[in-house]
């Protein structure tokens, strides 16, 4: 069993989108039993929340159902989760600021490291933007899921 933690600022938005990927991903692949996948944010504000609805509707365009509830990411997560994925800069360095030794530290891995076709270092933040905001994240979201799924499936071999 491998356990993946996607990390954002508010896990309402690209954490939570990253989950519902990586999800329909793994489902198809037959993996299901193999991977499991959560996601939780920097700041706690959103707890309890579902994934914005503006992300909740370009998902679901796609096919993707965002059913999660908003998470605050603690210390704790590292013993949780065998690999953290966080979407930009600043998220790494607010997880880093979390890590309690050399170990958890090892675990977190930039999003955008697992992307093949784009060549972004960050997903960027949707919130504050436009519509075409939410698909650009999809689209980055899609490539480096898949990207991960193919390092995760390499790994357990
Ligand atoms: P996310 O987007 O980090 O992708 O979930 C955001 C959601 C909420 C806020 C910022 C970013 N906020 O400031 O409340």
């Amino acid at each position: 069993m491998k356990r993946v933690l996607f990390v954002c600022l508010g896990n309402i938005c690209r954490s939570p989108a990253a989950e519902g990927v990586l999800r329909q991903l793994v489902q198809k692949a037959g993996l299901s039993s193999e991977i499991e996948i959560g996601s939780a944010g920097t700041i706690g504000f959103h707890e309890g929340k579902l994934p914005d609805a503006r992300m909740r509707a370009a998902a679901g365009r796609r096919g993707y159902t965002l059913d999660s509830r908003a998470r605050h990411f603690t210390a704790r997560f590292f013993a949780d989760y065998d690999l953290i994925v966080t979407m930009d800069a600043s998220n790494q360095a607010n997880v880093f600021a979390l890590a309690p030794d050399d170990a958890s530290r090892a675990k977190v891995r930039a999003f955008c490291s697992f992307c093949r076709s784009h060549g972004e270092t960050e997903v960027p933040d949707p919130y504050y933007g436009g519509p075409e905001g939410f698909d650009h994240v999809l689209d980055l979201l899609e490539d480096g899921c898949a990207g991960l799924l193919d390092e995760l499936r390499g790994a357990k071999s």
